[in-house]
């Protein structure tokens, strides 16, 4: 991407709710700065460049790696991170969410939040006067998939034209990937059993964006047919948070769609196999496949630190 590109773009106060919100280039910018913030990390040369600034990070939710990687980017980056759980903040016991954002953008310089709700994080977003971004919610999980795509980029050289297979639930991971995916002219496939599929009018939107970026979105059934030639095959978990009492009727409904050695086998030789974590081996996955030569789940964990660290030296 040309250089002269890159300067004019300035996400300084932007929120980052979803990845449809960003053009391919301003993608491509937080990609870049990820790389080269990772590359300073890496050669241990300082970058304090939110020095004094502070992120309140809200979870409803559990959580591994959102939580230690946003602390971690915080703290490399010279300002400090509030964790602020449902439990101990007054959000839990009814103040509005108005009211949250409100107070805390008298505070802080960045809001993070993880919760049930996407619609939660648009009216936080909408009353907080600081950037919020969206550590997951049951509908997107857009910090993810710009880690995952900072890691495909690593792995593949570039995006553009590669081929993207999602077998599984229809859920945020499809969705993210769907909008992140169609905005860098991939060839996103979700192959998922029917009645979990993903949202249409992500679909719909995603699609959209796919012709005008030169990518494609097909929704399809067979898992084995959509893997033929895949250059990345990514899995989630079948019973997403929230949805644990549902998880032995969905272990039945996802027979077959299992990220298995013949699955791989099907795919490019080259292809990566990526999941967002946690994993539950023998389930959406094998161990076989997981902790097999063509995974790269750990780089994708690793990369939520430089790629989250790339959103809050922008936007803050
Ligand atoms: N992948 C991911 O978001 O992991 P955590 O739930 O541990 O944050
Ligand atoms: N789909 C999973 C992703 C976890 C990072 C969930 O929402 O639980």
């Amino acid at each position: 991407m040309a250089v002269a590109k890159e300067a004019s773009i300035n996400l300084k106060g932007r929120d980052f709710v979803t990845l449809h919100d960003f053009t391919a280039d301003e993608i491509y910018y937080l990609l870049e700065t990820a790389e080269s913030l990772k590359a300073k990390q890496k050669a241990g040369k300082p970058h304090p460049v939110l020095k004094g600034k502070t992120l309140g990070m809200i979870f409803t939710k559990s959580s591994t790696r959102t939580r230690v990687s946003f602390e971690v980017a915080m703290y490399q980056l010279g300002g400090s991170s509030l964790f602020l759980s449902e439990r101990d903040i007054q959000l839990g016991r009814g103040e509005t969410i108005a009211d949250t954002a409100r107070v805390l953008s008298r505070y802080l310089d960045g809001i993070m939040i993880r919760t049930y709700s996407n619609d939660d994080v648009l009216e936080l977003a909408e009353y907080a006067d600081i950037p919020v971004i969206n550590g997951l919610t049951d509908l997107l999980h857009p910090c993810q998939v710009l880690a995952d795509l900072l890691t495909i980029k690593e792995y593949k050289g570039s995006l553009s034209g590669l081929k993207l297979v999602y077998v599984g639930d229809g859920n945020n991971m499809a969705h993210s990937l769907m909008f992140g995916g169609a905005k860098m002219g991939m060839h996103v496939v979700i192959a998922s059993p029917a009645g979990y599929q993903p949202s249409e009018q992500i679909v719909q939107q995603a699609s959209e964006d796919a012709l005008r970026y030169g990518g494609k979105i097909e929704i399809c059934s067979d898992p084995l047919e959509a893997v033929k030639g895949a250059d990345v095959l990514y899995t989630d978990v079948w019973a997403s948070m929230g949805q644990e009492a549902e998880h032995a009727q969905r272990m039945r409904d996802f027979h077959g769609y299992q990220v298995n050695q013949e699955m791989v086998d099907l795919a490019h030789r080259d292809v990566i196999v990526m999941h967002c974590l946690p994993a539950h081996r023998g389930e959406e996955i094998s161990a076989e496949v997981i902790d097999g030569p063509h995974s790269v789940v750990f780089d994708e964990a690793e990369n939520r630190l430089h790629a989250q660290k790339a959103i809050l030296a922008l936007v803050m």
